[in-house]
C-alpha cells in the first residue's frame, strides 16, 4: 500500500464519527405539510449542492416532492458557465411561474451561479423570483423563507471565504444508492478568462478533511460503493488540522478516503494540468479502490490559446502531463474539456485541438463552442471574434475526432476482462445490467448467476462502440 505518509494512518483514526450526521433516504415525512421540488442545472458541484439546500429544508420542516404543482417552494439551482445554460433557466422561470399563477403563495427562489451573478435583477426587474441565493449563503434559507412568506422579497448572495458545509449532511436526491458525490472544496483562484466560476462561487477554500472522511465512511455505511471527491480543481486541496498543524494534500486526502474500504470505489474530478502531482498519480497506482480514471481538460490544443485563455500551462506541459499519466499507470482512462472558437483562435489553432484529441487518446470529452460571459477577463480584454458559424463547425470536427477516437481506444479491450461495479438494469433491457470500470467506461452484460445492484463482477468485453462496451460476467 502507500506507505511515504505514515501520519496518515493517525489522520483517518482521528476521525469525530459526529462530524456527520446521517444521510437521509426518506424524506417525505416532513413535520409540515410544506414541500419543495428542487431542480438543478450546471457542473456536479452544483447537484451535490443541491443535496445540502434539500437537507436544510428539510430541516426546516419542508418534505420533497418530484411534482412542481404539487410544491410550497420551487427552487432552481443555476448555472452561468455558457449562455445557453441561462436561458434555459429563465425559460424554466417563466414555467414555474404560471404554476405560481394557478397556485398562488408558491415561492419561487433561484440558487446558484445565476443567482449570484445576477444578484437583485431577477427579483428587481423582472420579478421572476421570491428569494435569491447565492452558493455561499444557502445556510441563511430559513431566514430568507420566512421573510418571503412576510412579504419579503430576500437576497443573500454574499460569498464567503470560509464556508463549506463541512458539517451538513447531504440529502442524497435521485441517487441511485451506488455513487454519492462529496464536496472537498469550493470556489476557484485560477481565472481561466473565459469562465465565470471565480466570480460566481468566490475564493477557492478547502474543507475539513476529517468530515470528507466521515462523509465517505456514512455513504459507504449506507451500502455506497463509490464516491466522487469534488471541486474545481481538486489537486490544489489544502487543509491544515488545526490541531496538529498537518497539511493534508489533495494525495493524502485521496489516501484517507481510499482506506475507509478498499470495496468503496474513489473518483474525482476536475484535475488542472499544472496542479495534478506525481503523488496524486502513485495514489491511484497503490490503491486498486482509487479508480484509474483522470479527468485532465485541455480546453484547446494551442499553446498561444491557452494563453490567452489564462490556463498557466502550454500545449508541451500538456503533453509530458498526459504521458507521465501514461508512464506511471498504463491502464489510466484520460477525459477532457475542449472550447472551440475562443477569441482570435485560427484553423491551424483548431487543428492542434484536434490533434491533442489523438495524442491524448481522450476516452471522452465534454465539447462546446465558446460563449463569452460578462465579467470575465477574456469579455473585458478580447474580442469574441469567431463566427458562430465556425464555432459549431469546429464543434463538429472535434466532436468526429473525439468519437473516432473513443471508438477506436474501445475496440483495444475488446477480449480484455475488467472489474464492474452494477450500477442496475441497462437502459434498454431489464435482463441486462449496466456499470463501469474503474476506468469510467460503460459497460453492459447480460444477467446471470445471482449478482445484483452494488455488486462487483468481472466482465469479458466481446463488443465496443464509441460509448459503451458489451460483454459477459466471467468466473470470479
Ligand atoms: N474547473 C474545471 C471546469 C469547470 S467549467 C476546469 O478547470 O477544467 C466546465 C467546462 O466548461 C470548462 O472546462 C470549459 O471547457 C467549459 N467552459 C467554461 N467556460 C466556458 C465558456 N465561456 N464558453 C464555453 N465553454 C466554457
Ligand atoms: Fe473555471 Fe478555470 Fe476555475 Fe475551471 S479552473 S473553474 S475553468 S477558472
Ligand atoms: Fe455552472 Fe456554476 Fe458549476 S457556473 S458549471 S454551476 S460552478
Amino acid at each position: 500500500m502507500y506507505d511515504n505518509n505514515p501520519s496518515l494512518e493517525n489522520i483517518v483514526k482521528k476521525i469525530n464519527p459526529d462530524a456527520q450526521g446521517q444521510v437521509i433516504e426518506s424524506y417525505s415525512d416532513s413535520i409540515t405539510d410544506k414541500k419543495f421540488y428542487i431542480e438543478s442545472y450546471g457542473c456536479a458541484m452544483n447537484f451535490s449542492d443541491s443535496e445540502i439546500v434539500a437537507s436544510i429544508l428539510v430541516k426546516e420542516g419542508y418534505g420533497s416532492t418530484k411534482i412542481m404543482e404539487e410544491a410550497d417552494l420551487i427552487l432552481v439551482n443555476t448555472c452561468s458557465i455558457r449562455e445557453k445554460a441561462e436561458d434555459t433557466v429563465r425559460n424554466r422561470l417563466f414555467m414555474f411561474n404560471k404554476v405560481k399563477s394557478k397556485k398562488p403563495g408558491t415561492m419561487i427562489g433561484i440558487l446558484g451561479c445565476m443567482a449570484e451573478r445576477l444578484k437583485h435583477k431577477l427579483l428587481e426587474q423582472e420579478k421572476l423570483v421570491d428569494i435569491v441565493v447565492g452558493p455561499d449563503a444557502y445556510r441563511d434559507l430559513p431566514v430568507l423563507l420566512r421573510g418571503a412568506e412576510d412579504g419579503d422579497r430576500g437576497v443573500n448572495v454574499l460569498l464567503s471565504r470560509e464556508e463549506t458545509y463541512a458539517d451538513i449532511s447531504p440529502l442524497r436526491l435521485d441517487s441511485n444508492g451506488i455513487s454519492g458525490f462529496i464536496s472537498i472544496m469550493r470556489g476557484c483562484d485560477n481565472m481561466c478568462s473565459f469562465c465565470v466560476v471565480p466570480f460566481t462561487r468566490g475564493r477557492e477554500r478547502s474543507r475539513d478533511a476529517y468530515s470528507i472522511v466521515a462523509e465517505a465512511q456514512d455513504l459507504y455505511d449506507r451500502n455506497y460503493n463509490e464516491v466522487t471527491l469534488l471541486g474545481q480543481n481538486v489537486d490544489s486541496y489544502k487543509w491544515e488540522d488545526p490541531e496538529t498543524k498537518k497539511i493534508v494534500s489533495f494525495a493524502d486526502l485521496l489516501v484517507m478516503v481510499a482506506e475507509v474500504n478498499p470495496l468503496l470505489r474513489v473518483r474525482f474530478s476536475t484535475s488542472h494540468p499544472k496542479d495534478i502531482t506525481d503523488e496524486v498519480l502513485y495514489t491511484i497506482r497503490d490503491y486498486k479502490n482509487v479508480c484509474n480514471y483522470i479527468h485532465l481538460p485541455v480546453q484547446s490544443g494551442n499553446s498561444r490559446i491557452l494563453k490567452l485563455m489564462n490556463r498557466t500551462y502550454d500545449r508541451e506541459w500538456y503533453d509530458k502531463k498526459v504521458a507521465r499519466i501514461y508512464e506511471v499507470i498504463p491502464d489510466c482512462t484520460i477525459s477532457s474539456d475542449i472550447i472551440t472558437g475562443f477569441c482570435s483562435e485560427t484553423e491551424e489553432d483548431h487543428q492542434e485541438t484536434l490533434d491533442v484529441i489523438r495524442k491524448s487518446k481522450y476516452s471522452l470529452s465534454y465539447m462546446f463552442y465558446y460563449s463569452e460571459r460578462p465579467g470575465t477577463l477574456a469579455a473585458k480584454k478580447y474580442q469574441d471574434d469567431v463566427p458562430l458559424e465556425v464555432k459549431k463547425r469546429r464543434l463538429s470536427e472535434v466532436i468526429d475526432v473525439q468519437s473516432e477516437v473513443a471508438h477506436d481506444l474501445n475496440q483495444k479491450d475488446i477480449g480484455k476482462s475488467f472489474e464492474v461495479l452494477i450500477e442496475g438494469n441497462s437502459k434498454r433491457s431489464d435482463l441486462a445490467f449496466k456499470g463501469r470500470t474503474s476506468q469510467y467506461k460503460m459497460v453492459v452484460f447480460p444477467k446471470t448467476g445471482n449478482y445484483k445492484k452494488g455488486d462487483y463482477v468481472n466482465v469479458r468485453i466481446h463488443e465496443a462502440t464509441n460509448s459503451t462496451l458489451k460483454g459477459e460476467i466471467i468466473n470470479q
